[in-house]
């Protein structure tokens, strides 16, 4: 999906509307940082084998790899006026470190669980802890591969799930983000 050699006039251009940056007193009780008005990041987690995005079955995950799917994030967050901070990891104890450590500077997270999403207790409760919303991306259409895939330790306490749209899916969770944010366009 990367490429393209044109691009809508986005927030931040001269020109263009303002940046709209998501910022901790948005946010109610322990979003605010001391009273600041910090500026919170999108982050993007991906679970275990996504780092081979690219190599690992490309007739179900494409080709794109995960360094693309950062990207595509980026930039999406970029045109709605966030940064992203992408991080991979192949250990659930590290994704749930991961989580712990964003649970109060994150505006929204979309996360690729892979295959702990299935089997993992551990980075549900961690996410239930997140004072931001997050959304559950699945590249491949979990509903139609096995059934053990068919069942999600994340999905009941996601703010939305998007599956079976391909790496487009990061894209459209990061712009559902966007509409959940304070100030956002999109009522929820
Ligand atoms: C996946 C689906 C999971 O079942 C699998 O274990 C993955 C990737 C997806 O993006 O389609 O690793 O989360």
């Amino acid at each position: 999906p990367a490429g393209g050699t044109t691009r809508a006039i986005c927030p931040g251009d001269p020109g263009g509307p303002p940046r709209r940056r998501a910022s901790a007193a948005q946010w109610a009780g322990p979003m605010r940082l001391n009273g600041g008005m910090s500026e919170l990041p999108i982050h993007v987690l991906n679970g275990p084998n996504l780092n081979l995005l690219g190599e690992r079955e490309p007739h179900i995950y494409g080709a794109d790899t995960l360094g693309d799917v950062e990207e595509l994030a980026r930039r999406t967050g970029g045109e709605l006026g966030f940064d992203v901070e992408c991080f991979q990891s192949n250990h659930e104890g590290a994704l749930v470190d991961e989580i712990q450590r964003i649970r109060r500077t994150s505006v929204g997270v979309v996360i690729n669980a892979g295959a702990y999403t299935h089997t993992s207790v551990a980075i549900r409760d961690a996410l239930a802890n997140l004072e931001a919303p997050f959304v559950e991306v699945h590249i491949s259409n979990v509903h139609a591969r096995e059934p053990f895939r068919h069942h999600s330790y994340l999905s009941d306490k996601a703010a939305a799930v998007i599956v079976g749209c391909g790496v487009q899916g990061y894209e459209f969770a990061v712009r559902r983000l966007d509409a959940l944010v304070p100030g956002g366009e999109i009522a929820v």
